[in-house]
């Protein structure tokens, strides 16, 4: 099966012919370089580096996403709204990875099901933003978009476009994917250091509920120990990385032509997934992506349409690959419910099955009176059960979460069990960009969406 479709595409020339036709089309969210010629020679300068992954390891991807489309695996993909350069520690990259593991943890001992662990990290630089501006007090500069485009800081100079950032957001992606795959290939995150995840967050609820858990687990594997069970396969795990497929300068020459297969893989990350904003059928975006061979996902608003949604599945999927295409719902809690059946619904009537995933966090923003853009958690949550609730009604798998995350103890988003209200959020509010749950939310949302499995 598999075999056919890859044959299938080889011979279709429209994938690897065409990879630069996204040149003549418009490209949304693209920076505005003062230099074009810089811009061009750093992309030039891209198109020579290593690739950061293996088109080997986004074959496997594709194989472990179709399985989560067919129901029989969970994919959980999680980091932060914004990566900063900044941001690129140890401490930081550790943390998050632990929080990502607890909560596949949870999810997998909760459903009996294998859980796919794939990073909104090691290239989630780039920003769309809504408007191109930003003012403060009466000041006007370029609006932030992303530490691989531009500086945060409110100054002329730090908001100009810098081509140069590229190459820096490929080391600074390089490394963290480097520490991560220490991490998730030399023991540390073996499963037997279950309780050891746990260490160093802040004492609460959810810890002390993981507590429990990572005990019964660990009564589990050792009992299977005596029995004679190898458990060297515990000792590593796969983890991906993935991020927005935004800014073409960086992507495109990222993008190489594997020599097993002559197709072209990009390798900036496994999987790419397209925004909200630049899903235009007729865009740059669609088509590029439509010509590599990464599983790709694209988010869906609360206004997608049934025939937009099917000319996306033509054109990104045209052979209905297992696998190939991710469907990241974002509707927001009170309109999930009405939005969401119609589009399963018709994927069902055509035999199409794409990966069903809810992104809880990207219909739900809200600003505060104070200023601060925050999330309740509550309405994380409702939107996270209206997207369980969908799939039971009309029979399709609800596949997997993406969530904005971060592993420190921050206060970004309203509520949990915390019960951070809008006074607490001055507390430890540090993201650039979306308010993320912080590790005690995170695993909060990993033991509901566990008994949301467990109920299928
Ligand atoms: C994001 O995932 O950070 C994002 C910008 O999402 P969306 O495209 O769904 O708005
Ligand atoms: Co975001």
């Amino acid at each position: 099966m598999v075999e056919s479709t890859e044959q299938a595409v080889a011979a279709d020339p429209h994938v690897v012919a065409g990879l630069d036709h996204w040149r003549s089309l418009e490209a949304h969210q693209q920076p505005p370089w003062p230099d074009a010629q810089h811009a061009a020679s750093v992309s030039a300068e891209l198109g020579e580096v290593p690739p950061l992954v293996f088109a080997g390891e986004v074959d496997i991807l594709r194989d472990r996403l179709a399985r989560a489309a067919r129901g029989d695996a969970f994919l959980l993909q999680g980091g932060d709204c914004a990566e900063t350069f900044a941001g690129a520690t140890a401490e930081a990259i550790r943390n998050r990875v632990k929080t990502i593991l607890q909560m596949a943890v949870v999810l997998t001992y909760g459903a009996s099901m294998p859980v796919i662990k794939m990073g909104r990290m090691a290239g989630q630089f780039a920003k769309p933003r809504s408007s191109d501006y930003e003012t403060r007090e009466g000041v006007t500069l370029p609006a932030y978009r992303g530490d691989i485009v531009n500086g945060f800081d409110f100054t002329e100079g730090s908001r100009t476009p810098d081509p140069s950032r590229m190459l820096q957001g490929y080391h600074t992606a390089a490394s963290t994917l480097n520490l991560i795959r220490a991490f998730t290939q030399g023991g540390f995150a073996d499963l037997r250091m279950v309780h050891s995840w746990n260490r160093g967050f802040a004492e609460n609820p959810a810890n002390a509920r993981y507590e429990g858990l990572a005990k019964e687990i660990d009564r589990a594997i050792r009992f299977m120990e005596a029995a004679g069970a190898d458990f060297e396969e515990l000792k590593r795990v796969e983890f991906y990385a993935s991020h927005e497929g935004l800014l073409m300068d960086y992507e495109r020459p990222l993008t190489r032509i594997d020599s097993r297969t002559g197709m072209p893989y990009v390798t900036s990350g496994h999987f790419l997934w397209i925004g909200e904003r630049t899903r235009q059928l007729d865009g740059a975006h669609v088509d590029f992506f439509s010509r590599v061979r990464n599983p790709i996902g694209v988010k869906l608003g609360p206004t997608t349409d049934v025939a937009s949604m099917e000319a996306l599945i033509e054109k990104l999927d045209p052979h209905r690959e297992p696998g190939r295409l991710t469907f990241i719902t974002r509707m927001g809690a009170d309109k999930i419910r009405d939005a969401l059946p119609p589009l399963l619904q018709a994927t069902k009537d055509l035999e199409v099955q794409p990966l069903w995933v809810s992104d809880p966090m990207h219909g739900n923003g809200m600003t505060t009176q104070t200023g601060y853009k925050t999330r309740r958690f509550d309405d994380v949550v409702t939107e996270v059960t209206g997207f369980f609730e969908a799939h039971r009604s009309v029979g399709t798998h609800p596949g997997g979460i993406h969530v904005e995350l971060t592993g420190d103890d921050v206060t970004e988003c309203l509520g949990g069990s915390q019960r951070i209200d809008e006074l607490g959020l001055e507390t430890r509010y540090e993201s650039l960009c979306d308010p993320r749950l912080n590790h005690q939310q995170s695993l909060e949302l990993a033991f509901l969406v566990a008994e949301e499995l467990g109920r299928r």
